[in-house]
């Protein structure tokens, strides 16, 4: 090694531990520190970056959660409301993922509405998404004292289910919302030329007009997948179209690859990369067992997670394009993330509701092995999606503090 980088190294070395020396006499003088702001630049994201939270085992917690919400909570859908419908255990509750070689840090709702205060967090998805929207809207109450200062932004009721809601945490002036996209791209009326037999098209070019609302948000959670099949595609009469044409013989994972390539387009061309976090949330695991869902598949009689990891369904293929198109977009700079929470959702066929669904369902109903109770595991995608924020340093207005 040559002199001088041994004197740059030193003296490096030198202004790290006294900063650390410090920062262990005054911790809370922020103004002393904020002078060596350049360190954050030479070496950033110090600590929890490196975690990879997506691998880990959950492990029987009796504590856990330490503070949390309950089936009270104004924001939760009657249908992922286990226990008041019926669901008489209560273990499904006790589980703490604990990832391998680093804790996920306890969330944190009074820290994370601080951080995004004058913000938006953005959902945009399937039902799935609309669960964990829930379930952040839940979490986040343990940071606000009068539950009557979150409200609809246009006064429309949690009950709806069709197109978006917008819930204002007026002290914090910042919304979380939710736009219902089940295909992201948009779907429609099939061009006049088309054959009969085509009912809809979903355009693979172009992405829900929603997209011009999303973007200018700060935080995105994207999620799709569940309605790419072909029950919900090419079984009820629903094609792709590509341009102006219905193209009869593209298979549904093919056409979910394309919209993705529009959904990146759409992404690099309307977010600004490099203050928006942009979360891609992987594929959320189905139980169903004795049959598929439409075929009295089941999934009641699970109290406990998998304990055999080698039971659980390999990669999902949604999640191989997912990933592949988010790394297309990473380059260093740019705030895009994958929200890898299929691993551990898919150990948790005891989280569905099952066959408590909400009260009004005909008793030969298909059971609910797809969305998840409430408190339940999207409470765990949401930690994760709370840890990557704060490793990245998530917080809007960085400069004002
Ligand atoms: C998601 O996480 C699991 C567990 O760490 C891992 O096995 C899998 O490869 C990850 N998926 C992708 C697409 O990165
Ligand atoms: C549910 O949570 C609310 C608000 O935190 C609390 O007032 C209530 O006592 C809780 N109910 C139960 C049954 O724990
Ligand atoms: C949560 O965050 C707030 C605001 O940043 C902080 O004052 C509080 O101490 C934190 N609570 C816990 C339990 O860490
Ligand atoms: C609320 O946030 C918006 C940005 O979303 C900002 O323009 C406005 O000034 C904020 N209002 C207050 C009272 O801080
Ligand atoms: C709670 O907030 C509502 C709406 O802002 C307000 O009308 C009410 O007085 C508040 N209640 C308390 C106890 O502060
Ligand atoms: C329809 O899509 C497939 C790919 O799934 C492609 O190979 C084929 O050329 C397309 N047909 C037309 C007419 O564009
Ligand atoms: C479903 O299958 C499991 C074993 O895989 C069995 O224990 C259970 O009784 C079956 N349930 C029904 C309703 O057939
Ligand atoms: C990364 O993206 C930013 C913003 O779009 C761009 O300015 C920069 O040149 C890109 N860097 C690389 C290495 O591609």
């Amino acid at each position: 090694m040559n002199r001088e980088l041994t004197y740059v190294l030193s003296f490096l070395i030198l202004v790290i531990a006294s900063i650390s020396l410090f920062n262990l006499v005054n911790p809370f003088d922020k103004h002393y520190l904020s002078r060596f702001d350049f360190l954050s630049r030479i070496f950033p994201n110090n600590s929890p970056e490196a975690c990879d939270y997506s691998n880990g085992r959950w492990v029987w917690d009796e504590t856990y959660p330490l503070s949390s919400y309950n089936e009270s909570c104004p924001f939760l859908d009657p249908g992922f409301r286990c226990r008041q419908n019926g669901r008489p255990d209560q273990d499904y509750r006790k589980w703490r993922w604990q990832p391998y070689g680093c804790d996920l840090p306890r969330f944190n709702g009074s820290d994370l509405l601080e951080r995004s205060r004058n913000g938006r967090i953005v959902f945009a998805g399937d039902s799935v998404g609309r669960n964990q929207w829930e379930s952040l809207l839940c979490m986040l109450t343990q940071g606000v004292s009068n539950l009557s200062t979150i409200y609809e932004v246009y006064g429309n009721p949690i009950s709806k289910h069709k197109g978006f809601l917008a819930m204002r945490f007026k002290q914090y002036n910042m919304t979380v919302e939710y736009y219902r996209t089940p295909f992201l791209s948009v779907i429609g009326r099939p061009p006049k030329n088309s054959p009969n037999q085509v009912r809809t098209s979903i355009r693979l070019d172009e992405l829900h007009w929603y997209s011009r609302k999303w973007a200018g948000a700060d935080v995105l959670i994207f999620n799709s997948g569940h309605w790419w099949n072909q029950d919900k595609t090419t079984k009820m009469r629903c094609y792709f179209q590509e341009g102006g044409e219905v193209n009869m013989t593209m298979d549904v994972m093919e056409a979910f690859r394309r919209s993705l390539q529009a959904w990146k387009s759409w992404a690099l061309n309307n977010v600004d990369p490099t203050r928006t976090f942009v979360f891609f949330r992987s594929y959320s695991s189905v139980h169903y067992r004795n049959g598929t869902w439409n075929e009295g598949g089941d999934c009641d009689m699970e109290k406990e997670p998998e304990e055999d990891p080698t039971k659980l369904e390999r990669e999902p293929h949604y999640n191989i394009f997912i990933s592949d198109v988010i790394k297309q977009m990473e380059n260093g700079t740019r705030k895009v993330q994958f929200l890898n929470i299929t691993y551990l959702s898919e150990f948790r066929k005891d989280g569905h509701p099952s066959k408590y669904r909400e009260p009004g369902t005909p008793p030969h109903a298909p059971q609910d092995c797809s969305h998840w109770c409430l408190p339940g595991v999207p409470d765990t995608w949401n930690e994760l999606l709370y840890a990557q924020l704060v490793s990245k340093e998530f917080r809007i207005n960085k400069k004002n503090l």
